[in-house]
């Protein structure tokens, strides 16, 4: 970045010598000396070439510098969302990566490299105008700093605009996300006109917080170019007096010569233009400060970290034993109290309560996905913490209440751990092979993430199938027979119970009563 810096003070500070070798040539042919055209033209076209370069370079650096800088947080954000969601909407999650992350791109190339060459470029050549005219030096002096004064006056309302245009973009995608949610009730309550009116209306607001971003961009533009147009134009005025002879003033002892006014009249438009070029980033910094403090705000946030990388690990050795010891979970501004109990291979036991008491909060902290306010659980031997649970997940299969298929094919979703097993036999142990063949394309089928395609009861069939097929001993199951229908219930308890008599562990948390019975222990929550 410094590097950068550099070089574009580097192509700024070219162009005066340019400017000198064009004045000297100009006042050659006046003074009838053509020998020097040759050279001045020579330094000219080398200095073209020069300046060219160094500001094709510096582009370059700052380019790859804001890729990089976007592409890490991107990363980064994806990441940490994926682990701990922040209590923010996917929606707006999607919109702060996807829209307004680019955002920061513009103002890491151009804001801060304009920031260098205004603070080197206006003064060399002021104390370059300086030396030739006081007058000259005086009027860019006064005009220059007039300019960052307007600027930071206009550059607090541009943040707050770029702000406000900033939320908007992300409560729109929210309500595209809500809206689409909820198509089928849209359409059934015949809701459709309203919801587009609610777009349109969004749109507008869109439009008019864009609008007046972009109406603080043109003022603080237009500010600039008038400032730097009295400017020059006091330059010129001052130049073009002084060599028709009628102003004598001013230049310190020989009035100005042909060359040297040309020279500054040539520079005085440069002295402005790293102040134009700040004005142009100036909104690109609004909306990368923006953009900074939703990220601030988003690493501020509070969450719900799990335990563990989520990364595939070697299975816990030993055998399978569990316990809970005055175990507090930590939900995000909400504590839960868990009764102590433990479980041996082979047993089996059933959360129950009454709703909001915790079982789920106990399924998900046995698994290691929600943190400990206290106590302490032991799996195996050992207490379950950030180095063991990926080891302890290695052993468990958990089946939510609201199984989430994501968009792959059934064969490969029923095989996470690419065992290659026969999946019919579990199919059939969870009877769900005859869903599994209606499906269009069997096996191949994408489920996608909404589980399209297959009902309620049907999903956690598959689910349970699929914790069969990955042999894992120990299943947690979150209200496996809730909303369905008896015989739908009978099936799952079937399935849960054949497993229960291989071997493996169950726990559930339940309502029901007939399946809570079918377990060797029923641990009460909420106590
Ligand atoms: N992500 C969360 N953030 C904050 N509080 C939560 C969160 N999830 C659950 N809670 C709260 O924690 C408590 C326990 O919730 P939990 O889902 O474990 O209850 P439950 O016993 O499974 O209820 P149900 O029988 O209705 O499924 C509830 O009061 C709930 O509001
Ligand atoms: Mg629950």
């Amino acid at each position: 970045m410094r590097f950068a810096g550099l070089l574009s003070v580097l192509a700024g500070l070219i162009w005066p010598i340019q400017a000198a070798a064009l004045a000297w040539a100009i006042a050659g042919w006046i003074a009838g000396d053509m020998g020097r055209t040759p050279w001045a033209a020579a330094i000219f076209v080398a200095g073209g070439f020069l300046r060219a370069f160094c500001d094709h370079r510096a582009g370059q650096i700052l380019f790859d510098a804001a890729d990089q800088t976007i592409s890490h947080q991107r990363a980064a954000l994806i990441t940490r969302e994926a682990r701990a969601r922040a209590p923010l909407g996917s929606a707006e999650i999607a919109a702060l990566i996807v829209q307004k992350l680019p955002l920061l791109q513009p103002w890491i190339t151009r804001y801060s490299i304009a920031m260098i060459k205004v603070a080197v470029l206006p003064l060399v050549l002021l104390l370059i105008s300086f030396w030739f005219s006081w007058i000259v030096g005086l009027v860019l002096l006064v005009a220059g700093p007039l300019i960052p004064v307007f600027m930071i006056l206009i550059g607090m309302a541009a943040e707050q605009a770029s702000r406000r245009q900033m939320d908007e973009i992300g409560s729109m995608n929210a309500m595209v996300m809500d809206r689409l949610s909820a198509m089928l009730d849209i359409r059934l309550l015949g809701a459709a006109d309203k919801a587009l009116a609610d777009f349109s209306d969004r749109a507008e607001a869109l439009r008019i917080k864009t609008m007046a971003v972009l109406r603080i961009a043109f003022l603080s533009s237009t500010v600039l170019e008038l400032f730097s147009a009295i400017g020059v134009a006091m330059v010129a005025v001052f130049v073009g007096f002084t060599l028709l002879g009628e102003i004598t003033f001013g230049s310190w002892s020989a009035p100005l010569s042909l060359g040297e006014g040309l020279f500054l009249l040539l520079i005085a438009p440069d002295f402005f233009q790293p102040f134009r070029e700040l004005a142009a980033a100036w909104h690109d910094r609004a909306a990368g400060l923006s953009v900074l403090a939703e990220l601030d705000a988003l690493d501020g946030a509070e969450r719900a970290p799990f335990l563990g990388e989520a990364r595939a690990a070697r299975p816990l050795d030993g055998p399978l034993t569990l316990s809970l010891a005055g175990v507090v979970a930590a939900l995000p501004g909400r504590r839960v109290t868990l009764p102590d109990f433990s479980l041996k291979r082979g047993q089996s036991l059933a959360l129950i309560g009454e709703s909001g008491a915790g079982k789920s909060t106990g399924l998900a902290a046995l698994a290691g996905l929600v943190p400990l306010a206290d106590g302490q659980i032991t799996v195996c031997g050992h207490r379950l913490d950030h180095e063991t649970a990926d080891a302890w997940r290695a052993r468990i299969a958990l089946v939510p209440q609201r199984p989430h298929f994501p968009d792959q094919p059934l064969y490969a979703w029923l095989d996470p751990d690419k065992r290659h097993t026969d999946p019919w036999p579990a199919l059939k142990r969870a009877e769900v092979d005859q869903v599994v063949l209606r499906l269009p394309y069997g096996l191949r089928t994408r489920l996608g993430e909404t589980g399209g395609g297959v009902s309620g009861g049907e999903a956690r069939r598959l689910m349970i199938a699929r914790a069969i097929l990955s042999g894992r001993e120990l299943i947690l199951a979150d209200e496996p027979t809730a909303d369905l229908d008896p015989d739908t219930a009978a099936m799952i308890i079937r399935a849960l119970m054949h497993l229960k008599e291989n071997g493996h562990s169950v726990i559930v948390a339940t309502h029901d009563p007939d399946l809570a019975a079918l377990m060797d222990r029923r641990v009460e929550v909420g106590q």
